[in-house]
């Protein structure tokens, strides 16, 4: 019966926290909801009566999470990130104004010339590179909406829920036109569907029901998707019309990695950096390991400053220090890429992960 006893714990702690602190509140209603689902499958007698509070709880987690998730809209005014947040990438930043926020701002001029405007763009590459940091500058420079959702926020485990959710969150961006929607961690939602449950399959085919049925000529609405797993997003939603464009985000390179430096070190007091070595010297790693580099560069005065009481600036030395200690995901990355694309035959899709895994190992 302990099972039964954590379950009753974890409701009164739900409850509890309702009002404080619903985020908290929601995950122990689910986790109450899952470990009944649990014992349902151990007590068949008592099998229904166990869904159905399961079911229950899914339900309240779920109101409580709405008041967070759904309504998480961000409008143009509020959205501080911009293009011109984002290091380097220059050319990039020209694909995504042609390919995604004139014809967003000006669809009529697509038409004119027979460019399809609309559909999904799926944004693929390694992790920290700024596949999130580009979608929200994107959703800011079209002057739209914008809305973040992750793949792990809407995939339930409970049959018809997903395909809710999904709805539901199209209605919200059809309300708020003109909008971007963009699903994070795209692979937890659009993996292969070959790979999935039957019913996890439904999401997908939710998914391109409600793709299918945005109108590019008389709805503002724009789907971009990012993920760490191309490999694995199902091939009918990759299909023309619907994630029919690719957009690969690289690794920064050398004037990126410099360009990042100095955007991280931008506000921060410094001594005179040389960002031109550093650059060289950072050769594999991605944006998020340069943030890292600088901040844990900036607390070494500031850990000095407790016991000097004298406030130094960043120097390049401590810069040299902080870069010592990291340890980059990338290469790791790109090695399962590799792996991943020539285990599926992908070669042709993704020609960039093949050659950005043999430049790594030509550096390692
Ligand atoms: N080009 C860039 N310019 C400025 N900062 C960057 C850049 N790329 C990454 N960063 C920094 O790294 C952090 C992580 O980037 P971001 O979250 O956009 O990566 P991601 O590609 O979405 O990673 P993941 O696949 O893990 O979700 C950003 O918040 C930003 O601080
Ligand atoms: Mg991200």
């Amino acid at each position: 019966m302990c099972g039964q006893q954590q379950i009753l714990t974890l409701v009164q702690l739900a409850q509890k926290q309702e009002a404080g602190n619903p985020e908290e509140a929601a995950k122990a209603y689910l986790q109450a909801a899952d470990l009944l689902l649990e014992q349902s499958q151990d007590h068949p007698a008592k099998e229904d009566e166990y869904i159905t509070i399961a079911n229950k709880l899914y339900l309240k987690a779920k109101k409580l999470r709405n008041k967070t998730f759904a309504g998480k809209l961000l409008a143009p005014k509020d959205n501080k990130i911009g293009f011109k947040d984002i290091g380097g990438l220059e050319e990039l930043k020209e694909e995504i104004r042609f390919k995604i926020i004139e014809p967003f701002r000006n669809p009529e001029l697509f038409n004119y010339y027979g460019q399809q405007a609309g559909g999904g763009i799926l944004m693929y590459g390694p992790p920290g590179c700024g596949k999130s940091l580009i979608a929200k500058a994107t959703a800011n420079e079209a002057q739209a909406n914008f809305i973040h959702v992750k793949g792990s926020d809407i995939k339930s485990k409970y049959v018809g829920e997903t395909e809710k959710n999904i709805a539901e969150l199209f209605q919200k961006a059809r309300e708020a036109q003109p909008t971007i929607i963009f699903f994070d961690e795209f692979e937890v939602l659009g993996g292969d569907r070959t790979e999935a449950y039957a019913h996890e399959r439904s999401a997908v085919a939710q998914l391109l029901t409600e793709m299918d049925g945005v109108d590019t000529k008389n709805q503002q609405i724009l789907l971009l998707a990012a993920t760490n797993e191309p490999w694995s997003i199902d091939p009918a939603l990759r299909r023309e019309g619907r994630f029919g464009t690719s957009i690969y985000i690289p690794p920064p390179d050398t004037e990126a990695r410099k360009a990042i430096l100095q955007l991280q070190l931008s506000n921060r007091p410094t001594e005179e950096i040389d960002y031109e070595l550093l650059a060289e010297e950072t050769v594999g790693c991605s944006g998020a390991d340069l943030k890292s580099v600088c901040e844990m560069a900036a607390a070494i005065p500031l850990k000095e400053s407790f016991i000097t009481r004298n406030r130094r600036n960043i120097n390049q030395e401590d810069l040299e220090t902080a870069l010592g200690k990291i340890n980059s995901v990338l290469k790791q990355w790109f090695r399962k890429a590799q792996e991943q694309v020539a285990r599926r035959r992908l070669e042709e899709s993704f020609p960039e992960l093949v050659l950005g895994a043999e430049q790594l190992a030509i550096t390692a």
